[in-house]
């Protein structure tokens, strides 16, 4: 093996852009501006105008940010959210940590995301939201989850962690529900250099109490007028942002051709794709595909120098951590086969066209 592609090369990036970066943060340590201020506010500002949002506040982490989110919403202890199997486990950690309990639904078996039909028969008088994700930076079904959750006066609260920029027919992700929720993790489509990220909102209110509970229950300093934490954003993380923001359009515009590649020239019997709603508009965080036999799959390519990825090998609701909630295999039988099968091909905007074209070669020339 003479060859290694990465799953993901942050360093390509950092080395493109690396005057630029760097300049952002010496002007935040020439300034002291370390945690919160200026450059906090210039992204909070530059972020919402982007996503077309009305409100928005830096956070600690997207972790931070679906856990504001719903405390922000006043969903706490005996209240239920509805949350996908397939997905990061920190899409339920918010609903979790603010004392509720998550109540899983299976995904569809063609667009893997939450599948609206199954959300009904989940739903109790402890009910209060659906947490929707768009998983892998491509938009759920938004107009489903809605229409199920005005019938029963829940709230829409959106883990758009790999979806920065998506869209659903014409509008950001983020934005179509109550409340958005964002992770800026390194790897993300718009990544911080440490943890971050943020939460997004018409509605003001939600805004300044995430504000609140996010810099220890005050909004004037020292008036501490409820419980709070410190999950506020780091002035690095925003300056950085800031920069990397208005690159943003044009790295997602990357990850779709190469997902594009990926589907008109890997013709492979054994490996599927995931189906793409044509009023979406993907970012492709991740290029997913179910692969018989994923585990030799990823093997064969590691073989040939190409590191997989896999998103997700557990689902939640079959996760150790939530044992005690009684769910067993067979619950979201489609969330299973997916967690069996699924298989992440590299993805990140500097892949070179000769990398994505031995990706392709060496995909079809699998044999199960
Ligand atoms: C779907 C999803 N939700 C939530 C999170 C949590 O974000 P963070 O790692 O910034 O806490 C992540 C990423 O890690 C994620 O992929």
């Amino acid at each position: 093996m003479d060859r290694e592609i990465p799953f993901m090369d942050l360093g390509r990036q950092y080395r493109e852009h690396k005057k630029e970066f760097l300049d952002a943060v010496e002007k935040v340590c020439e300034e002291t501006a370390f945690s919160g201020g200026k450059y906090v506010k210039e992204f909070e500002q530059s972020f919402q105008e982007y996503l077309g949002a009305k409100y928005s506040a830096g956070v600690g982490s997207g972790t931070d940010a679906l856990f504001l989110a719903v405390k922000a919403l006043g969903i706490g202890p005996g209240d239920e959210v509805i949350i996908p199997a397939n997905t990061f486990i920190a899409s339920a950690w918010g609903a979790v940590h603010a004392g509720a309990e998550p109540v899983f639904v299976d995904c569809t078996p063609d667009t893997w995301e939450i599948d609206a039909s199954k959300i009904e028969e989940k739903i109790t008088e402890k009910t209060k939201a659906v947490v929707g994700v768009h998983l892998y930076g491509q938009p759920f079904d938004f107009d489903g989850v809605k229409k199920i959750a005005d019938r029963h006066h829940l709230y829409v609260i959106e883990d758009c962690a790999q979806a920065h920029g998506a869209e659903y027919k014409g509008k950001k992700a983020g934005t179509l529900g109550d409340i958005g929720c964002f992770s800026f993790y390194p790897g993300k489509n718009l990544g911080a250099f440490g943890e971050a990220g943020a939460v997004v909102s018409d509605n003001k209110q939600y805004i300044d109490e995430v504000n609140r509970l996010k810099d220890h229950g005050a909004l004037r300093k020292y008036h501490h007028d409820v419980v709070g934490y410190n999950m506020r954003m780091d002035g690095i993380q925003g300056a950085v942002l800031s920069v990397k923001l208005k690159y943003l359009d044009g790295w997602n515009e990357k990850r779709r051709r190469i997902a594009a590649r990926y589907r008109a020239e890997i013709k492979n019997p054994a490996i599927t794709f995931q189906s793409v709603p044509p009023f979406v508009l993907p970012v492709c965080h991740l290029f997913e595909v179910q692969a018989k036999h994923a585990e030799d799959f990823i093997a064969y390519l590691q073989e040939k120098g190409i590191r997989c990825g896999r998103h997700y090998p557990l689902p939640c609701h079959l996760q150790k951590a939530f044992h005690g909630l009684g769910y067993k295999k067979g619950d979201c039988p489609q969330a299973e086969k997916l967690a069996e099968n699924c298989v992440s091909l590299p993805m990140f905007p500097e892949l070179t066209e000769e990398e994505i074209s031995y990706v392709i070669d060496c995909c079809n020339g699998y044999t199960e």
